[in-house]
């Protein structure tokens, strides 16, 4: 009985540690406790809401391959956005869909595109309730469906592709975003970027650099989504391997030294190690995109009732957050900020 754990020990046959049994337990017990002891939290603040708007549509239309999620018109994202800004989400990032591609892209950085035009009336609509980003990237804009103009080889010219994100970016700025995120890939494309908004009196536009984007089949859903399927051909010769995990610690010291104002890992759940790695050795901000792909497998086991979608949407997230991501950019930011109220 010298061990106090009397009470335990009715049974003169049964065996008696002598040390106490480590109750990790004892903090689990209640809703509670979990709560107060839980070491990752996900605040709707370091959410960001993917957003496609297209240019000409007369009503909102759904993506078969993203339950949930639709084109949008200039109406109903400033719609969306309201819903976003009550539900307490941080952000969104516009694709755009233009009337007309062409092989350089050219209506990537048309004023009246249908990204500016949005940028402006969301702007207009809900002030700085939410940060107001842009994708910058030629894929949507390009007739063949790559990041910028191709080669006789079609292969994308890497200075063109740049030269065109730096016009994006200048476009998107003048219409009032906050951040410009280039996804392309191209060589030097942060620096060229910053050199450019710098130039333009746009020092205030920060830059969140998709430093470690891999050529990923998650993104199937996104190029249905932003018609923005290649014709023929793929991304790898500027998207990351997905073997690769030192490269991404190069990639991103990289997009460190030209300027960016916040690193991106992409896509999330299936690189965590790349995200963990990242947070361990980049003070700058942390963001993580949980891509078209991720959301529909979710989406499509919970349809057919073989997962509880809303939980394992929250549990992906939550795990990319505690991974090392400060901001998510997922299809179902106003949901889980709406449950996380
Ligand atoms: C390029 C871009 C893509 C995504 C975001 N930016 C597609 C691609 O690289 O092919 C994918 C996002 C997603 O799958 O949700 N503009």
């Amino acid at each position: 009985m010298s061990d106090g754990r009397a009470c335990f020990d009715r049974e003169r046959e049964a065996p008696v540690s002598r040390f106490p049994t480590v109750r990790m337990r004892r903090l689990r017990r209640t809703p509670a406790l979990r709560r107060a002891f839980a070491e990752t939290r996900l605040d709707p603040a370091g959410l960001v809401l993917p957003v496609f708007v297209k240019a000409g549509l007369d009503a909102p239309q759904p993506v078969a391959s993203m339950p949930g999620v639709r084109q949008h018109t200039t109406a109903s994202v400033v719609e969306l956005a309201q819903e976003a800004v009550a539900a307490g989400v941080g952000g969104m990032i516009l694709f755009g869909i233009p009337a007309n591609k062409d092989a350089e892209g050219t209506t990537g950085w048309d004023p009246a595109g249908p990204v500016p035009t949005a940028a402006r009336a969301v702007r207009d609509a809900v002030g700085d309730g939410l940060v107001l980003w842009a994708d910058v990237c030629q894929c949507e804009y390009t007739d063949h469906g790559h990041c910028g103009p191709l080669d006789d080889r079609g292969t994308v010219i890497n200075d063109a592709a740049v030269e065109a994100y730096v016009r994006d970016a200048l476009t998107y700025a003048e219409a009032g975003v906050d951040l410009v995120a280039p996804s392309g890939m191209m060589d030097g494309q942060v620096a060229a970027i910053r050199g450019g908004l710098d130039g333009a009196g746009f020092e205030d536009v920060g830059i969140v650099a998709y430093a470690a984007k891999y050529a990923s089949a998650f993104y199937g859903p996104f190029r249905d989504a932003a018609e923005s399927t290649m014709a023929e051909g793929d991304r790898a010769s500027h998207q990351m391997d997905p073997a690769n995990r030192r490269e991404a610690v190069r990639e991103l010291d990289l997009d460190v030294a030209e300027g960016a104002d916040a690193l991106m890992v992409k896509p999330a759940l299936p690189y965590l190690d790349v995200l963990a790695d990242a947070r361990a050795r980049h003070d700058l901000p942390l963001a993580a995109y949980q891509v078209s792909g991720e959301y529909a497998m979710v989406a499509a086991a919970a349809a057919r009732g073989w997962i509880d979608g809303a939980a394992a949407m929250r549990e992906s997230v939550l795990s990319i957050r505690r991974a090392g991501a400060d901001l998510v950019l997922t299809y179902a930011a106003i949901e889980l900020a709406r449950d996380s109220a």
